[in-house]
């Protein structure tokens, strides 16, 4: 067997704040926010800036492999064991939409009882989350660059919505173009170019890099199970299908539970797999994602308006609610850890479903 780089362990030196950083994550919050009241406004709901629409609420449990070799027998994964688990499917943007403005999706996990030190915010917590989208880069390297795009999002969250739909067709036709013609374009995705396909199917990873105990990592959450594989770029049909996504999650967990495999890509070279740009894939024949856990759901319903109110509303998810063994790394990790308080606070302040650790505590307990 050839035999890999071994990981690099962490140092501070590894982070490095961009210039400006404080005032760029304060123009951040200041613009996730207006997006938030604007849809209050709009709704009377409040909902998440970004990730507003839910598509499914799954309960499920990790199961840490056994016998995982020093360098993935880290933080959460250093011993093997089982932990139940909170899956929660989204969409990106900050309204909830009618599903055929396809856009990227967000799969978000709290892994409930996890023991250990914690990150600063995040003492009196229980779960460490992990929260993901579908594509290994983020869309922009830092900050600013995040910033740019996300200022024109915020400006199509009160646009009508028969308008984003013209749109969304149209941008899936260009980004078709551009995907043939060898490249992809993050931003027309964002805005509605995302293809029409399963969500079930999806692999979702973290983009950014986070502390792996000693060491540094990225993070994988991929379809295992056959019935899930078989859902890989399956197309759904959207037409006059609001919903279409929650639907097709609905009917896949009314009969059928799904498998999926947590894998971590280890920093092993300083030059190719950069902390402070989460645009750039670490490539993948240099350090591959290797598994170190199981996630197994059974059959069961994962969508109510009723469960939505309960559940979805009062669960938060945030990369800065976990154990100190996963604090997150780099710019875009940095400029989260304020940014999903302020969403976090923004819905407990307008809505009587308050995002709390405990209620996810309670839910699980039941
Ligand atoms: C500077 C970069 C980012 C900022 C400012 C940001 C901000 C936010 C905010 C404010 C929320 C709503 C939180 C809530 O109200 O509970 C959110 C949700 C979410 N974000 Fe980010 N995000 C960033 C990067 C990322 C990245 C890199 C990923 C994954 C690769 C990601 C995935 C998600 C997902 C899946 C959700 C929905 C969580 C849920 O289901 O509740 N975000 N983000």
């Amino acid at each position: 067997m050839p035999t890999r780089p071994a990981p690099i362990p962490f140092d501070p030196s590894f982070e490095v704040a961009e210039e400006d950083e404080e005032k760029s994550i304060l123009e951040l919050i200041e613009t996730l926010r207006s997006i938030s009241e604007k849809t209050y406004a709009d709704s009377g709901h409040a909902l998440r800036s970004v990730h507003a629409k839910s598509h499914g609420i799954i309960n499920a449990e990790l199961r840490v492999l056994e016998d995982l070799p020093e360098a993935l027998a880290q933080g959460l994964f250093a011993q093997p064991g089982s932990y139940p688990v909170v899956m929660r499917l989204s969409t990106t943007p900050g309204d909830v939409l009618d599903d055929n403005v396809s856009t990227p999706r967000g799969l978000a996990l709290k892994v409930v009882g996890v023991n250990g030190p914690r990150l600063p915010g995040s003492e009196g917590d229980v779960s460490q989350d992990f929260v993901l989208v579908n594509g290994p880069t983020f869309n922009a390297p830092g900050i600013k660059g995040f910033l740019k795009n996300l200022k024109l999002l915020a400006r199509t969250t009160d646009v009508a919505e028969g308008l984003k739909k013209g749109l969304s067709f149209a941008l899936r036709g260009i980004e078709s173009v551009i995907e043939k013609a060898g490249g992809k374009s993050a931003t027309l995705i964002a805005l509605g170019g995302h293809p029409e396909t399963h969500i079930l199917g999806e692999t979702f990873y973290s983009q950014a890099p986070l502390l792996y105990g000693r060491y540094v990592a990225k993070l994988l959450v991929a379809p295992v199970s056959s019935g899930l594989v078989a859902l890989k770029n399956a197309a759904i049909d959207m037409t006059d299908r609001p919903d279409a996504l929650r639907a097709a999650v609905s009917e896949h967990f009314a009969s059928s539970g799904a498998e999926w495999e947590l894998r971590v890509q280890l920093l092993t070279n300083r030059d190719t797999m950069p902390i402070e740009d989460a645009s750039i894939p670490w490539p993948e024949d240099e350090s591959p994602y290797l598994p170190v856990a199981r996630i197994i759901a059974s059959a069961q319903p994962t969508f109510s308006e009723k469960s939505n109110d309960a559940s979805d509303h009062a669960l938060a998810f945030s990369p800065w609610q976990g154990l100190a063994a996963h604090r997150p790394l780099g710019s875009i990790m940095r400029a989260r850890k304020a940014s999903y308080e302020m969403s976090r606070r923004f819905r407990a302040e307008h809505s009587s479903a308050i995002p709390a650790e405990l209620e996810v505590r309670a839910e699980v307990e039941d």
